[in-house]
């Protein structure tokens, strides 16, 4: 099965069920972000049924409520879904606990947007680097499948969790416009590094033809 989940950045049904159309056949499946599940609930997800669905909300509260969100994400069967490794350990337990077998529940350690000084803004010691490593060996020991990490990050968190799962965006076909992404690999470098999943968005969804894109990316591999 293709490791590429294309990006479904929109809070329009039609033209999210249009893109998914355009590219079944061509990748692994779909993520669905906040954007999308606060405009469309459930019933949004359902109307993009077809391809394994990974659904990107990054739950993170006390952990009787984030196992309540996940038991209820159930019902839409995700392949994988998120968690902030943040949340700590008994979160971290509950929300793999309350997922059904077949669902990878990954970790979002140091979101991307935040730098040492914003770690340093809420408290935490040391740098983005350490804190990444920290979360990440806590939601290794807290029994998830994996974390979220950029492709300059995978091959370090491969080399000390092997069967860890790990879901990359940030990866930009080559000869592609990196976008608002700062540092990007291919797909074929990415998947070297120890990605198990591509996330792709605007590549593909901003394309002219997105099934002709999706088909590229494949071809790449
Ligand atoms: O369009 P693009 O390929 O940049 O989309 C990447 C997707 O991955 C977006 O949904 C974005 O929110 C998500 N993401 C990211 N970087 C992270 C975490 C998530 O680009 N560090």
């Amino acid at each position: 099965m293709s490791p590429v989940f294309v990006a479904i950045d929109t809070p329009d049904v039609a033209r999210a069920r249009a893109l998914v159309d355009a590219v079944a056949g061509h990748v692994g499946g779909i993520k669905l972000g906040l954007e999308y599940f606060v405009a469309n609930g459930p019933a949004g997800v359902a109307a993009l049924a077809g391809l394994p669905t990974f659904i990107d909300l990054k739950f993170h509260d006390i952990p009787n409520t984030v196992a309540g969100a996940v038991r209820s994400l159930a019902a839409l069967q995700p392949a994988v879904l998120t968690v902030h490794a943040a949340g700590g350990r008994a979160m971290l337990e509950a929300a793999k606990a309350a997922a059904l077998p077949g669902c990878k529940v990954v970790a979002v350690t140091v979101l991307t947007s935040l730098d040492d000084g914003d770690l340093s803004d809420i408290g935490v010691g040391g740098d983005v680097a350490a804190q990444v490593a920290r979360l990440a060996a806590l939601a290794r020991a807290s029994g998830l499948d994996g974390i979220v990490c950029s492709p300059h990050e995978v091959a370090a968190a491969k080399a000390v969790w092997p069967e860890g799962y790990f879901v990359v965006p940030g990866v930009r076909p080559a000869g592609s416009d990196i976008g608002d992404q700062k540092r990007v690999m291919t797909p074929a470098e990415a998947l070297a590094a120890g990605a198990s999943m591509l996330v792709i968005g605007r590549p593909i969804t901003g394309a002219a033809d997105p099934a002709a894109a999706a088909r590229a990316i494949a071809a790449s591999l």
